[in-house]
């Protein structure tokens, strides 16, 4: 969950490395820091408490000048936000180590460590690192072989970057459970957590594997090395987002650019897989037809906002697949004895591809009895996507804010292509089909058309500013949508919020309901839509201010205390996707109402990377 860069360059590196840590700080920004070798080997630091900002200030005072370096953007897992626990971490005056990721065996080796005399000057896990790595150097004299003998001896996750003043032209990385890209320049070469950090240099890159160790040297060299220590060579891939993404453009957020490229990505998602006859089901992969006939169950499983995705999938597979649909949080399924039913297919969700809990669950899964795995992921080359036998890119590009919105929706997409390809190869209701088939084809307008709502949007989000609490409300396939809706108004506004199937209302919730608790609920025109209209107005009787989103076409009375937005019609199966926008929009401006960091979250990152 936090950002490393490193870089071996002709110029001067401070540049590419604080430019990389900006691009960087959606995957923890909460303190940072920059370590360069000077053309007279010796090594310079700086590290800030607080965001990547608060380091480019004190490089503005204090200026570091070489070739080679490394930084580091943190999201605290061992030891408190300071600058005294921000990386890199050093060993004497000659190792420095950034670290992504948490070594579990930490306590021991520091044990081991502090009876030889070395003494630790941060709480954080990363600091055995580099006295193991000074430990070793004095034997070797080599960074590489030090490097290798000490990833021998640890246990956790990690995603490394490591510089000596005996070499000054070399940078080492490291991966094993944490992302990591080596970028290629001319005659210069670079590392980073992600290829984004890098595009202002580069955008040609090698994604490195599970247990990988890269020299990077003078001239661009660049020399890789396998789990067993073996020299081996991995494809050069060129990026193709472009570097739009990591600019806001106009737009005030990241956060709010994003919503509004939900027709485009919605649209380059469904590019390729619809054709005249439906879904290709081709599209997932030679295998895919064999896998999705033989498929008799599906288990699907992720985290947080994808996971919101998955439960609507599971409406989804079973209303118009007629396949049974399980769907689990990550990390309550990794640690659960699972039973496999016979014909099992795995799916996970994914934006990032590299979710810590998802990715043990996807390797737990791999060691039963599943039919096989499919990712539905929006990074090409992550973990999940390279581990997973099949895979679905959503192509939403790079999602910077933290709250994720376009990966969520894109999401959707593959999700509903998914079902429309399990339900031709099942020969399930090829009419039903051919319907959403045209449904989606004229979804990125329908999105548009919502966007266009938004000045009324804005205009409701004056009601929940003051407020401490609300309620979401969404029934059948839009319960998910409400989980998500109160998921995004609390991690960014931080008013605490809850979701209901509207039906559970009179169990229990109904009691917390009134003036000051402001309920939102999205009344698409569904069958549930009559029930729905019941709960509401238990809602009413109780002096709730009611805020409804609802199909042009439903007939709900206008009244005192019910606020009621129009949505355009859409078919029914995809109306999840479009009733998504609004809660998006209104947890948006609640958050700038209230003047919260909308793009970065207090206590969140973007790559939850660790357990
Ligand atoms: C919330 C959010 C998170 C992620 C979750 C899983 O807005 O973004 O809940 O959805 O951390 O991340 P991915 O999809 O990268 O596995």
């Amino acid at each position: 969950m936090c950002g490393i860069v490193g870089a071996v360059a002709q110029r001067n590196v401070q540049e590419i490395l604080l430019e990389g840590l900006k691009r960087l700080e959606y995957r923890g920004y909460d303190s940072a820091g920059m370590a360069v070798l000077d053309g007279r080997s010796r090594l310079h630091r700086q590290r800030a408490a607080g965001k990547v900002a608060a380091l480019a200030d004190c490089l503005e005072s204090v200026p570091l000048a070489g070739g080679t370096g490394i930084a580091h953007t943190r999201w605290a897992t061992h030891g408190r936000p300071t600058e005294r626990n921000a990386h890199p971490h050093q060993s004497g005056e000659d190792v420095a180590i950034v670290h992504n990721g948490i070594i579990e065996n930490y306590e021991s080796l520091k044990q081991e460590l502090a009876e030889q005399g070395y003494t630790f000057a941060s709480e954080t896990d990363t600091e055995v690192v580099a006295h193991l790595v000074a430990r070793e150097y004095e034997s070797t004299q080599d960074l590489l072989t030090s490097l290798q003998h000490v990833l021998a001896r640890l246990h956790g996750a990690y995603a490394l970057g490591v510089v000596h003043a005996s070499e000054p032209k070399v940078v080492i990385g490291a991966r094993k459970g944490s992302p990591l890209v080596v970028g290629v320049g001319i005659e210069e070469a670079f590392l980073a957590s992600d290829p984004l950090a890098l595009l202002q240099v580069t955008d040609r890159f090698i994604y490195l594997r599970e247990g990988d160790v890269v020299r990077l040297s003078e001239g661009g060299r660049i020399e890789i090395f396998d789990a067993q220590g073996q020299a081996v060579s991995r494809p050069v891939q060129t990026y193709e987002h472009g570097d739009g993404a990591s600019s806001k453009g106009d737009y005030r957020h990241f956060m709010l650019k994003e919503i509004h490229e939900q027709p485009k990505v919605i649209e380059a998602t469904l590019e390729g897989r619809i054709g005249d006859n439906g879904v290709l089901v081709k599209s997932f992969g030679i295998e895919a037809e064999s896998l999705f006939s033989r498929a008799k169950q599906i288990h699907i499983v992720a985290c947080g906002t994808s996971y919101h995705a998955g439960m609507v999938a599971r409406y989804w597979l079973e209303r118009y697949a007629g396949i049974p649909t399980q769907v689990e949080v990550a990390s309550e399924y990794r640690y659960r004895r699972v039973v496999v039913p016979e014909g099992t297919l795995f799916v996970t969700l994914s934006q990032s591809g590299e979710t810590a809990d998802t990715l043990a669950a996807l390797r737990f899964a791999q060691e039963r009895d599943y039919l096989g795995s499919l990712a539905i992921c929006n990074v090409p080359g992550s973990s999940l996507v390279r581990e997973s036998d099949l895979t679905l890119m959503t192509q939403a590009g790079p999602e910077i804010g933290v709250a994720s919105t376009k990966a969520f929706t894109t999401q959707l997409t593959a999700l509903m292509l998914f079902t429309l390809a399990l339900a031709k190869v099942r020969g399930q209701e090829p009419e039903r089909q051919a319907q959403i088939v045209e449904g989606l084809r004229s979804l990125p307008e329908r999105v548009k058309e919502v966007l266009r709502l938004d000045p009324q949007i804005e205009a409701l989000s004056a009601a929940f500013a003051e407020k401490h609490h609300a309620l979401f409300l969404g029934r059948g396939s839009h319960f998910p949508i409400a989980l998500e809706g109160a998921l995004k108004l609390k991690e960014i506004s931080y008013i605490h919020a809850e979701a209901y199937p509207a039906g559970e209302l009179k169990h229990g919730p109904l009691a917390l309901v009134d003036s000051e608790m402001p309920v939102i609920s999205v009344a698409p025109n569904d069958e549930l839509l009559d029930k729905l209209k019941s709960n509401l107005q238990e809602v009413r009787a109780r002096g709730g201010e009611l805020f409804v989103f609802a199909d042009e076409n439903v007939a709900i009375e206008r009244a005192e205390g019910v606020h009621m937005l129009r949505l355009p019609h859409i078919d029914d199966a995809l109306a999840p996707i479009l009733y998504t926008l609004p809660l998006q929009l209104l947890s948006y401006h609640v958050a700038v109402l209230k003047g919260t960091d909308v793009d970065q979250p207090r206590n969140l990152a973007k790559s939850v990377t660790v357990e």
